[in-house]
């Protein structure tokens, strides 16, 4: 067989580990924490790194690895972590990266964690971040300053929905010598490769669309070697591993992401489409609507419009409440990206520790309504929804 690169699908399901001596079709779990050395010498080669190979499964696993070169090959990256979780990736990256005094430039329409991440606890350790707005990229040569290291963001935004030009980010982190950031957990690999536009690393909540079905917590970061290399360090040290139960069950889900994914994106485009056209709909914002301000900017980097839909119930809070209550089918939950529907209120939820003010600053109302759009049938999705607006 040529060493060509495969489509997408192909390099989803025939990356794989190699097969242990019972020439297993499908990849097998090796839950372990550590692994056997041949003899002294052996031991001593491979703690001093002349060897590559697994020693202890907080550094590596075969599991995380196959879970690892799937999304490299993915998101055309040279290497990558696994973590526990979204956060422990988001957060170990940029503490790999940042040292006290070092200014990072941030969108402001970040997940909320993220954001609390950058608000409370990194002014710690003496580093700081500026806010530009996700809809206002040209505001954000302003906030260079001779100590900023690294310019973050995320699209499509959590919850809003915006789209932000990745190419134009990219040109400026170039220009200014920035470490281009990426969380691109609302498109998937599927939809979108920062890295085509200029992203040094790209992170994932693999809790979300990679899992797909409600299951794990997970997190990756992917780039290029040089800064993986200094997040590996960094990260083998303090312990923010990814199990290799849970990547297991990842790199299986990774096998059907561009199935479902397609499938989320046309149930997701139908029901925005529904909403758009509801009387009692304030506004509805999705990637892949005409009336999104960032309609272009979203067909020329993403494949389709992802699984998050957000509107606002006319009559505010109350109305939105009432919504809330109504729903039978779909599930009031706070994740994304799973194959059953999700509703969720930002404002009390996910973004709850900001302030009402940030909140309001980046387009959270407290009527905002988030849909994680499943892959039940969009008929019993649509029906649900209209019923619960009745
Ligand atoms: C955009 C984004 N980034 C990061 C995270 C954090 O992921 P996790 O919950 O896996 O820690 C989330 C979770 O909702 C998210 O939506």
């Amino acid at each position: 067989m040529s060493n060509n690169r495969k489509q997408f699908e192909t390099e989803a399901i025939r990356t794989q580990m190699e097969r242990s001596q019972y020439l297993e079709h499908s990849s097998p779990i090796y839950l372990t924490s550590s692994f056997v050395f041949e003899d002294a010498e052996d031991m001593r080669a491979s703690f001093a790194e002349e060897k590559e190979r697994n020693i202890y499964s907080r550094y590596s696993n075969p599991n995380s690895s196959e879970f690892i070169d799937k999304v490299c090959k993915m998101e055309g990256a040279e290497s990558g972590f696994a973590f526990a979780s979204g956060m422990a990736a988001v957060y170990s990256t940029l503490a790999a990266l940042l040292n006290s005094g070092d200014h990072v430039i941030s969108s402001s329409s970040i997940f909320g964690s993220t954001h609390t991440l950058f608000t409370q606890f990194f002014p710690k350790w003496n580093i700081t971040t500026s806010f530009f707005d996700a809809n206002d990229l040209a505001s954000i040569e302003n906030l260079i300053q001779p100590n900023s290291k690294i310019l973050y963001a995320e699209s499509p935004t959590n919850p809003g929905v915006d789209v932000l030009d990745l190419e134009v980010l990219g040109n400026i982190a170039k220009k200014h010598g920035l470490i281009f950031i990426v969380d691109n957990c609302f498109a998937s690999p599927y939809l979108q490769q920062p890295i085509k536009f200029g992203a040094d690393l790209v992170i994932h909540s693999g809790t979300k669309l990679m899992d797909g079905q409600g299951r794990v917590l997970a997190g990756i970061t992917v780039g290029g070697n040089k800064l993986m290399d200094k997040v590996y360090r960094f990260s083998r040290i303090t312990g923010p591993a990814l199990s290799p139960f849970n990547a297991w069950v990842l790199s299986r889900s990774l096998e059907t992401l561009a199935i479902r994914v397609d499938r989320h994106c046309s149930n997701a485009l139908q029901l925005a489409t529904f909403l758009e056209n509801h009387p009692k709909i304030a506004w509805v914002k999705y990637p892949f609507l005409k009336s999104h301000p960032q309609y272009e900017v979203a067909k020329k980097q993403m494949k389709a419009g992802g699984c998050v839909v957000a509107f606002e119930v006319k009559g505010g809070l109350d109305a939105g409440r009432k919504f809330f209550d109504s729903i039978e089918l779909l599930s009031l939950s706070a994740n994304l990206g799973d194959s059953r529907s999700i509703v969720t209120h930002p404002a009390s939820t996910t973004h709850s520790k900001l302030s009402k003010a940030e909140r309001e600053a980046v387009g959270i109302t407290d009527g905002m309504v988030r849909i994680s759009v499943g892959l039940e049938h969009i008929d019993d999705i649509i029906a649900d929804i209209d019923q619960a607006l009745g």
